[in-house]
């Protein structure tokens, strides 16, 4: 059996990594190495085969207890563990460059002591800044990092630190930058899930700005192939893009929500625009399609009703989750209590 080490693995696409490795790369043990801060949840482990999975809480800014759980013959660490969220990183900055940027080193630092094999390292498009509306511009792989909001500065600065370890340390390091992300147990401070909290609870649907800026969305589960793609096939210190050719409008998104849940469009409640907003995010994913031979597997209207579904049947989970430390933030955020 091989040895990996995820860190992040009980946030949203960390956790669905996990599955996706359990159920179909048999070979693999995984350490799953995660502080359970506000967006880490056990409840997204659940159900899964418990013999090839080791859970252990930490924070990847221990050093020490990184190097005590990072297995001895370990053939990749998978870095998901991150501050994720942009209008956090608006409201308070310190713990994305904690995290996002020293968690990483220490990792970095960890992996070159115990000689893993290979560093991914899960960045996004955010780091290569916002492009202009409706233009035919995509970012590409030798797109420059231009970072726009303090979460985006913090993944960009952890790519140069990732890259610095390659280039004085010799780690062998892949990178991936995916767009948006959709599917099960996203946190619903996110649009997605937010906007389908917000409408099964018949609550009003807040929309920075006009609504019309656009996002490249693609299906989480699609994202982890990639990622685990990368892994096995990137080619060292290399950058892959990563989307489903899938631009989409937040309104247009909004508005598709409401009609799938049977609810009025009069829930939409413009509100001030988000700081900084980025406009459009594009991806132009073909290195990864030749080089990697990956290609997203799920629709965006297969991917979006999926998503619909687990939230229906899963109500619970957000409540518990609308009902903790998620209601002060959406108050000091929105302005408006949740029912
Ligand atoms: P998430 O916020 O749902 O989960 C983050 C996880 O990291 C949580 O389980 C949390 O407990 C853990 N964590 C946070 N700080 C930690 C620390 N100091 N030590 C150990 N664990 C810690 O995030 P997500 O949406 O699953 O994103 C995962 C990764 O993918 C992030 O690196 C993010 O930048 C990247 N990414 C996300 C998207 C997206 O659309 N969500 C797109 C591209 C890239
Ligand atoms: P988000 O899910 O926060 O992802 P990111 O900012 O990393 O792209 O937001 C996606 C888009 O939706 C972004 O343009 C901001 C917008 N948005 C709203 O209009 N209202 C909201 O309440 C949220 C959370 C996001």
């Amino acid at each position: 059996m091989k040895e990996i080490f995820v860190t992040g693995g009980a946030g949203f696409i960390g956790s669905a990594f996990i599955r996706l490795v359990l159920d179909e790369h048999p070979g693999s043990n995984i350490v799953n190495f995660d502080a359970l801060t506000y967006a880490g949840n056990l409840e997204n482990l659940e159900g899964i085969d418990d013999s090839r999975h080791t859970f252990i809480k930490g924070d990847i800014c221990g050093r020490d207890e990184v190097l005590a759980a990072m297995p001895d013959d370990c053939e990749a660490v998978f870095n998901f563990a991150a501050e994720s969220h942009v209008d956090r990183s608006i409201h308070s900055a310190d713990e994305f460059l904690r995290t996002n940027i020293i968690g990483t080193q220490i990792l970095l630092d960890a992996a070159r002591e115990k000689n893993v094999r290979r560093f991914v390292q899960v960045s996004t498009d955010e780091v290569m800044g916002s492009l202009p509306d409706e233009s035919d511009e995509f970012f590409t792989e030798s797109s420059p990092l231009q970072p726009n909001s303090p979460y985006a500065a913090s993944k960009a600065a952890a790519e140069f630190v990732v890259r610095a370890a390659r280039e004085t340390h010799g780690v062998d390091t892949v990178v991936t930058r995916c767009g948006n992300n959709y599917g099960p147990r996203q946190f619903p401070e996110k649009l997605i899930p937010l906007m389908i909290a917000n409408a099964m609870n018949d609550e009003s649907l807040p929309v920075y700005g006009d609504g019309k800026n656009v996002r490249d969305w693609i299906y989480v589960d699609d994202h982890c192939r990639a990622i685990w793609l990368a892994f096995k096939k990137g080619r060292s210190g290399e950058a892959y893009n990563i989307g489903a050719r899938n631009e989409q409008y937040n309104i247009d998104i909004v508005k598709s929500l409401l009609d799938s849940l049977g609810k009025p469009h009069s829930l939409i409640n413009y509100v001030t625009d988000r700081l900084g907003h980025d406009r459009r995010y594009a991806i132009d994913p073909a290195k990864a399609e030749t080089e990697l031979g990956w290609k997203p597997l799920t629709t965006w209207e297969q991917g979006l009703a999926k998503t619909i579904d687990w939230y229906r049947e899963n109500q619970d989970w957000v409540n518990r989750i609308r009902n903790g430390e998620y209601r002060s933030y959406y108050k000091s955020m929105y302005g408006a209590a949740l029912k």
